[in-house]
């Protein structure tokens, strides 16, 4: 997780090598903070169990996401970051500044989640996915829904997309493919949606997907350092909608409609999540697979003892799991 923060989304270089060189010689308690006409020093306020508390009470009221459940460590800092990005001495002013700023939420928002992502991220899984699992779902089921959850900029929906279009190649027509992105971050949301990606963003697509599946709209400048955007094609597109939503909300709404999904990938969003939350999520995500469906989660996060009796691991040290009642 810590190296996961390290990997968020490039700031401008000349921007990066001071905040690089400023993250080494600060103490704990002080900040960089990029004010447009120059980056400046302050203080980070230090926030109690009350502030806490009251903070994320209105966020909860506002947007249905409840971050007191979230690592206590990793959100407290980052409201902290917050409250020193904003200029607000404490919590209360800060709360003022909240509610009489409604562009503050989003960033708040997108502040206390990581929002770290490749396509085909951990390429063993995928690999798992092309030759075993999908393979598998089409063969079983007559559909295919499949719903990313904690998508990011969508580079995890998009990267199944890619495989199925390979897999079901003229069959298509016979399936009914519908993959599902959703994240709790509306900016995320809305940049993936636009399906561009800077090369950097695609280190781990085959060349063989680059060519198929993308096109390049803007070149790479050297004499600058840009690197090359490429935007994903519509047929891609056109297999994944993208949504912003809550998770715990977007489940229960689901459950409500008893849709079923035969494939959900919940990868490195409950690691950041306390082992409650993380029960409450899992136990609706296995209501909404159907049995010889499959769930998918991070490399570094475990199936709770309850979820053990209704899913089987499928492959020694992999994440995935099939259900199995
Ligand atoms: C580290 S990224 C993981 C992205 C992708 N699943 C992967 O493994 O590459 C975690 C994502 O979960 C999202 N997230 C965190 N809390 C969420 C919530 N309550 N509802 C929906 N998405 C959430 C974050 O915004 C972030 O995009």
């Amino acid at each position: 997780m810590p190296g996961d923060i390290g990997r968020e989304r490039p700031l401008r270089q000349t921007q990066l090598n001071y905040t690089i060189w400023a993250a080494f010689s600060l103490p704990s308690n002080r900040c960089i903070i990029d004010e447009g006409s120059g980056a400046k020093e302050r203080t980070i306020p230090v926030i109690d169990k009350e502030g806490l508390k009251s903070i994320f009470e209105f966020v909860n009221e506002v947007r249905g996401v409840d971050f007191a459940l979230y690592r206590h460590a990793t959100v407290t800092r980052k409201l902290e970051l917050r409250l020193a990005e904003t200029g607000s001495p404490d919590y209360r002013n800060y709360l003022s500044y909240l509610k009489s700023h409604p562009d503050e939420l989003d960033k708040l928002i997108r502040a206390l989640t990581i929002k770290v992502s490749n396509f085909f991220r951990n390429p063993l899984v995928y690999e798992l996915l092309f030759t075993s699992v999908l393979p598998d779902l089409i063969s079983e089921f007559g559909f295919l829904k499949i719903w990313s959850l904690g998508c990011a900029y969508g580079e995890e929906p998009y990267s199944v997309a890619i495989l199925l279009r390979e897999l079901l190649r003229r069959d298509r027509g016979n399936f009914d493919v519908k993959v599902l992105g959703t994240d709790i971050d509306a900016g995320a949301i809305e940049k993936g949606a636009l399906g561009e990606f800077a090369e950097g963003e695609l280190e781990e697509v085959k060349k063989k997907y680059l060519d198929s599946c993308f096109r390049e709209v803007a070149r790479q400048d050297p004499t600058v350092g840009h690197e090359s955007v490429y935007r994903i094609n519509n047929e891609i597109k056109s297999m994944v909608r993208l949504e912003c939503a809550d998770i715990v909300m977007g489940l229960e709404a689901k459950k409500k409609q008893r849709s079923k999904y035969n494939l959900i990938l919940c990868r490195n969003v409950l690691i950041y999540m306390d082992k409650v939350l993380q029960q409450n999520i899992l136990r609706n995500i296995s209501d909404l697979i159907p049995v010889k469906g499959y769930l998918v989660i991070g490399e570094s996060e475990t199936l709770p003892s309850s979820g053990k009796d209704e899913f089987s691991q499928v492959f020694p040290g992999m994440k995935i799991f099939r259900k199995t009642a």
